[in-house]
């Protein structure tokens, strides 16, 4: 498994979501009570922006028309079929590593 260098991790606080880039892949950095977790940033209803979204709890909400995704598995809250895909992350040496897949 290969991780990239994608920001430091002040770069995304408690409850803050962050746009990243690993590769050529747009991903959502979400810090949940001091743990990050990555998801797709492409919204699978329509494309929204999820880093542009909010993170309430768990739950990465789209800026666009509202569905829910939980950062922690990627699964939309209204139907589990709808996933998001999930990066591993890791903190080291206070610097964000995400997957490349
Ligand atoms: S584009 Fe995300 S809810 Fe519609």
């Amino acid at each position: 498994m290969s991780f990239v260098r994608v920001g430091s991790a002040g770069d995304v606080g408690p409850g803050g979501v962050i746009l990243v880039t690993v590769g050529s892949t747009e991903v959502a950095v979400c810090n949940r009570n001091g743990k990050l977790y990555a998801v797709d940033n492409r919204c699978p209803h329509l494309g929204g922006p999820l880093a542009m979204g909010t993170l309430h709890d768990n739950m990465l909400v789209c800026p666009w028309h509202g569905w829910e995704f939980d950062c922690t598995t990627g699964k939309c809250d209204f139907n589990p079929a709808i996933v998001l895909r999930s990066y591993e992350v890791d903190v080291v040496n206070n610097e964000i590593l995400v997957e490349i897949l």
